[in-house]
């Protein structure tokens, strides 16, 4: 189900968005629209939808609209046309009580500059969004106390932010939002402004939480790596337009322009690929029971020199021509005593995995998936093409 819906949303910010409407609607370049108009085209008809308990990241350059996007979600930001639904309710429409009472209980933030006071306590920090909503003493500090033990900082609530480090006041600031059952999480750039092993220390956190916690949450960065991290889908944004949307897989696989393209240059590939992304389906497999003859005439059919023996849909290794021309000469019934172990890998082993394996030997791996289900052969090929796009296959796949 999905728990934010944006839908055709427009903002052109200046004293008269309206008049301009129009002329956005048209593909005037968000650069003419400022000189006829001197108004900024923010967003240019943004459409996605954020499924619920999933990590949906927003990307782009700075000043490529990720802010403006994010604050529509929770009204900082009316939009110039367009429509926000959020659990099944019209953002736009809700009044002043209403969107009060929205925006405490459905959805918290997390800043990139911590947003932390530096007067009160970490514990008060942690608290704060409760105290806001009206909770009991008590009652917020218990709450705010459990979420800062859970991001690692439960010896830390009497301190004040400035005793603590970059990473740390960040934790608190997680942890603030957490605290308040909020079910979306909107982050942005939370994790810019950190060290970059600190940053990926939090990011292992982030997703360590989100097993458990299962929230809705939009992510913005403008690092890809952290993006192909994180996301279960992103959206990639350029001049307020979007420019591509999909899993990670969609987009390292299938950038829809040069923009994108860019992006990618520096990216780790092996790290977001995996197995499943390299697989020959195979062309013929045998069963435990295949009779020698047609095994032989099968592979030769195909120019084969070895094929999968499946045992059900589990893998149950691989025969040779050689070993099925001996069961033949020695008219054994069928090829079962000639299937010798096959090494194989799970779809979902990272592509640096399949590397390492590869390697180490040059015989063929097929790739299973749930309960051992045989899916295909490992492409030599594929791999290399994945790791190394552009440069073309070596060999013939
Ligand atoms: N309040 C505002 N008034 C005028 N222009 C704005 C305002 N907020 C953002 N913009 C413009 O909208 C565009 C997108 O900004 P922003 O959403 O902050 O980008 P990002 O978060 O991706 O860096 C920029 O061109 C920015 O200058
Ligand atoms: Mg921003």
């Amino acid at each position: 189900m999905s728990k934010i819906e944006v839908k055709n949303i427009y903002k052109i910010f200046g004293p008269h968005p309206a008049k301009w409407l129009e002329a956005a609607r048209s593909d005037i370049s968000k650069e003419d629209l400022l000189k006829r108009s001197r108004h900024t085209l923010g967003l240019r008809d943004i459409s996605l939808s954020v499924e619920e308990g999933s990590i949906y990241v927003i990307m782009g350059l700075s000043g490529s609209g990720k802010s403006t996007l994010i604050r529509h979600f929770n009204r900082l930001i009316e939009p110039t046309a367009g429509q926000i639904v959020v659990d099944g309710v019209d953002v736009v429409s809700l009044g002043k009580r209403e969107l009060e009472q929205f925006r405490q209980k459905t959805m918290s933030m997390v800043f990139q500059r911590f947003g932390l006071f530096p007067h009160r306590t970490v514990l008060e920090n942690a608290a704060y969004g409760l105290a806001v909503q009206g909770v009991a003493r008590a009652q917020r500090e218990d709450k705010a106390r459990y979420w800062l033990d859970q991001v690692g900082l439960k010896e830390f609530e009497e301190q004040y932010p400035d005793q603590l480090s970059g990473g740390m006041q960040q934790r608190v600031g997680l942890a603030r939002a957490l605290a308040t059952d909020a079910e979306i999480l909107l982050m942005d750039e939370a994790f810019s402004a950190l060290d970059p092993l600190i940053r990926r220390e939090m990011q292992d956190q982030l997703l360590q939480l989100q097993l458990k916690l299962n929230k809705t949450i939009v992510f913005i960065t403008h690092d890809l790596d952290e993006a192909l991290r994180l996301g279960n889908r992103i959206a990639i944004l350029k001049d307020g337009e979007l420019i591509q949307e999909g899993t990670p897989e969609d987009i390292l696989l299938n950038p829809a322009t040069e923009y994108v393209q860019t992006f990618l240059q520096d990216v780790n590939r092996t790290k977001v690929l995996s197995a499943s992304h390299a697989v020959n389906p195979s062309r013929l497999t045998l069963t435990m029971r295949t009779r020698p003859a047609l095994a032989i005439k099968q592979m030769r059919a195909l120019d084969y020199a070895f094929a999968p023996v499946l045992d059900g849909k589990r893998l149950a290794g691989v025969l040779t021509v050689d070993a099925a021309l001996t069961a033949e000469q020695e008219g054994q019934r069928d090829i079962s005593r000639q299937v010798v172990e096959l090494a194989s890998m799970p779809d979902t082993a990272g592509l640096d995995e399949v590397l390492v394996q590869l390697v180490a030997s040059d015989q063929p791996v097929a790739v299973t998936g749930d309960g051992d289900k045989f899916i295909g052969m490992l492409s030599r090929a594929k791999v290399m093409e994945l790791v190394t796009p552009g440069i073309g296959s070596i060999e013939s796949r």
